[in-house]
């Protein structure tokens, strides 16, 4: 049980810093159950709560747990440089509770992009120890062949990296469509083991990451939605 008063919810949940929350209670901007509180000085168990500010219900969330649908041109980087960052695509809250894309897709690949403001979810998610299988569909510029996938599932070698990387798993789709899963998240993996395989990414798409698929979700491009506890589960491989 935590009970807190209405201007520390309201900034943990990310509406800006204690004085602002403070002000914004105090103008009768939130609401609780209906009712309008102006005081500071009540306390509310944060379990479980909903208030309402702006004319915008919200649920007391003490960490985040967010997939997003990326769309193409958009930077997963903190500071992003050539496009906008993915954060633009989510309400301002999230940034000012610092959720963080979980890994990085690069700005012209799309599909899903996991995101929280929980570090240790955030480290575990991303540790190479714990082989959590991502799934692509890559778009070749080469028709895809036996042989294609039969050196990504062997392995291939990539500068700078001491032993070469396999798909634990890669299958022909269509012509030019490549599924291939993989356990580590190296910087531009598919389109660098692809080239070494002798094709090209011309189009990238991350279609699941564990058990967890985008379709399951139903969200277009720039979409975003809270997972679940059960969907949480689903992330393990
Ligand atoms: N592999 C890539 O090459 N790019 C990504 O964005 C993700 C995996």
């Amino acid at each position: 049980m935590t009970k807190l008063s209405l201007d520390k919810i309201l900034q943990s949940q990310g509406f800006g810093t204690r004085k602002y929350c403070r002000d914004l209670v105090e103008d009768g901007e939130v609401s609780v159950n209906g009712e309008v509180i102006r005081s500071c000085k009540l306390a509310f168990e944060t379990a479980g709560l909903q208030f309402r500010i702006f004319d915008e219900d919200w649920d007391y969330r003490e960490r985040v747990y967010i997939v997003l649908n990326k769309p193409a041109n958009f930077e997963c980087s903190r500071k992003p440089s050539h496009h906008p960052g993915v954060l633009t695509l989510l309400p301002e809250q999230f940034s000012w509770r610092d959720v963080q894309p979980v890994g990085r897709l690069d700005h012209d690949t799309t599909g899903m992009l996991l995101m929280s403001d929980d570090g240790p979810f955030i480290h575990a998610q991303s540790s190479p120890k714990r082989h959590v299988p991502k799934v692509y569909q890559a778009r070749t510029a080469d028709p895809v062949t036996a042989e294609l996938v039969d050196t990504l599932l062997k392995g291939v070698k990539l500068h700078d990296e001491p032993a070469p990387l396999a798909a634990i798993f890669c299958q022909k789709l269509d012509e030019n469509l490549l599924e291939i899963v993989l356990e580590q998240g190296k910087y531009h993996q598919v389109k660098r083991m692809l080239a070494a395989a002798g094709n090209h990414c011309a189009a990238l798409q991350r279609t699941a990451i564990g058990r967890l698929t985008l379709a399951s979700l139903a969200l277009e491009e720039g979409d975003w939605c809270y997972l679940a506890p059960e969907q949480l589960g689903l992330l393990v491989p």
